[in-house]
């Protein structure tokens, strides 16, 4: 250490001795012990000051004393006092006085190194010959102030060491190095584990940026999704899928159901469900979330009265054709918050007692799962990262889940909420598996999957959805003009008018809003004609 300046030994009034605004320690911490023992001993080594003022002197070491003295009433106090010092050299004598008596945690030190980096101005080189580690030594401490506060959190309570974070901050993506944190912690990992996870996912990375894109993906612009009919994904290998999660149109009168019979609706669904089969991994789950037809009027639409028509007979059949046993079902709960009509709006004096109608408030989430034995990965530390929690388990097992719905801008009128994707894809799939939603809707699926570490696959049929899928994963800005749904809607009708003259038009067609916008273009067109 360099010579000091003048150095004595002189008796202080407390009152003379302000804050160090450049002392490394920022908290002092718990004085409880210190505090009974001074109180037994008295102050046995006396704090190192510097002169700062005529009267005024700033702790360089003993800033935990100085307060302790001054809470038990200490009027005066004997101080090692330097003169002549700058602020750079007091705030460095803080630190090297700090640190041989190991009172600074490691952000402190980092913080301190900054500080001496940006507004003192010295160099690595400079702050080596000062005393503060090699260049390599003082470069690893500034890279934790990278770290997530979080993680500067569990390194300085030591739930992580310097160790683990200096593994942790190589990883670019901020949600994977929380992720990576928290297992650490919880499974009590050795830094040089987290060393080996961190190559691993710097390996899976690299190659998952160096996989060929189909050939026919990079032309329709979302790596990764497929505008086509998902009855023919002849894109995705015999049991590469490691999860599908699919919402299948219910037949409930959306506009992308329009123009379609009931047989159609069923046929559709079906020659998905086979090829979902045929990609989908052995033992592995085929999560779907769909309603009964709550206003079913008959086949073609033409009862009088509507009536629920059960569901889950047809797609259990379906799927037991390829090898599926329902496994499971989940019952999603809607947060009745998230409703703008108050459940209680067609209560009134004319309601008739028995005469009750229930209003629908749950959708049901049905598990399947293919015949076989599911592989599981050979990696360790894939399965640790795929685990749920505990605290996840007790949330995510009970049969109901209570999920508000998705927010209405999703530019598709049917989205799921991305936390019930979520779940079931951290329930049911393995981190870098690809996860397959063959009925995209606005991508919800492919997203949350990519931002679990899987692979998201989709197919979407109807080019009104792509720009809202490229919004939500994120592709590109679009200006895409979407369709007018009572466009879409006329056309729709003209055709079917134009190519099946005489065919019924089911019911479920004509859905009120549907209806009101084509009949507006209706009366449009005959007035221009006019
Ligand atoms: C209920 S929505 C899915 C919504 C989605 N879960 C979301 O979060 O946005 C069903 C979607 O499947 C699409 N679809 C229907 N039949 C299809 C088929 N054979 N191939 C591909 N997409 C299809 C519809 O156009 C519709 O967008």
């Amino acid at each position: 250490m360099k010579d000091l300046k003048v150095k004595t030994i002189k008796e202080l009034n407390v009152n003379s001795l302000t804050r160090n605004p450049n002392h490394p320690r920022k908290e002092v911490g718990d004085l409880t012990k210190l505090t009974l023992s001074i109180r037994h001993e008295g102050i046995l080594t006396p704090p190192v000051v510097a002169k700062v003022g005529e009267n005024t002197y700033q702790p360089i070491d003993g800033d935990r004393r100085l307060e302790v003295a001054k809470a038990l009433g200490y009027e005066s106090l004997t101080c090692v006092v330097y003169e002549g010092l700058t602020e750079a050299e007091i705030a460095q004598k803080s630190y090297i006085l700090n640190v041989e008596r190991n009172q600074l945690n490691n952000i402190e030190r980092a913080l301190h190194i900054k500080k001496m980096k940006d507004e003192f101005g010295y160099s690595h080189d400079e702050l080596e010959i000062l005393g503060y580690g090699s260049k390599g030594q003082t470069s690893k401490l500034l890279s934790l102030l990278d770290l997530p506060e979080e993680i500067q959190g569990n390194l300085i309570n030591g739930e992580l060491t310097k160790a683990h974070c200096i593994e942790l901050s190589k990883i670019k993506d901020t949600k994977q190095m929380l992720r990576t944190a928290k297992l650490a912690i919880e499974n009590d990992w050795s830094s040089k584990k987290v060393g080996n996870t961190v190559e691993r996912l710097k390996r899976n990375t690299n190659k998952a940026a160096k996989k060929e894109i189909p050939a026919n993906v990079p032309a329709q612009g979302v790596p990764g999704v497929y505008f086509k009919d998902a009855k023919d994904m002849a894109e995705l290998p015999k049991e590469s899928v490691g999860l599908v999660l699919t919402s299948p149109p219910y037949f409930n009168g959306m506009e992308y159901e329009l123009g379609f019979t009931y047989d159609e609706h069923l046929e559709n669904v079906k020659g998905v469900l086979a090829e979902s089969a045929r990609v989908l991994v052995k033992g592995g789950i085929l999560a779907l979330n769909v309603a009964d037809i709550t206003n079913f009027k008959g086949k073609n639409g033409t009862d009088n009265r509507s009536r629920i028509q059960p569901m889950l007979h047809f797609y259990n059949l379906c799927l037991r054709k390829h090898g599926f046993h329902l496994q499971d079902e989940i019952i999603w709960v809607k947060d009745s918050n998230s409703f703008t009509q108050d459940d209680a709006v067609n209560y009134t004096d004319k309601t008739v007692h028995t005469q009750y109608r229930i209003v629908d408030r749950h959708e049901p989430i049905y598990i399947f799962k293919k015949k076989g034995d599911r592989p599981i990965p050979s990696d360790e530390n894939i399965i640790l990262q795929s685990r749920i929690s505990k605290e996840e388990w007790k949330v995510y097992a009970p049969s109901a889940w209570q999920i508000s719905p998705a927010p209405r801008n999703q530019g598709h009128p049917n989205a799921f909420p991305d936390e019930l994707a979520r779940r079931i894809i951290r329930m049911y799939s393995f981190v870098g598996d690809t996860v397959l939603d063959p009925f995209l809707g606005s991508g919800t699926t492919v997203k949350v999957a990519r931002e679990l570490d899987r692979d998201g696959v989709g197919y979407e049929r109807d080019l009104r959805y792509k720009a809202a899928i490229m919004r939500k994963l994120g592709v590109a800005e679009v200006e895409e003009r979407q369709e007018p749904v009572s466009d879409f809607a006329a056309r729709q009708l003209e055709e079917l008018e134009a190519n099946q003259p005489g065919k019924p038009k089911v019911e479920i067609m004509a859905s009120k809003g549907m209806m009101e916008a084509v009949s507006e273009m209706r009366k449009e067109k005959k007035m221009t004609a006019a």
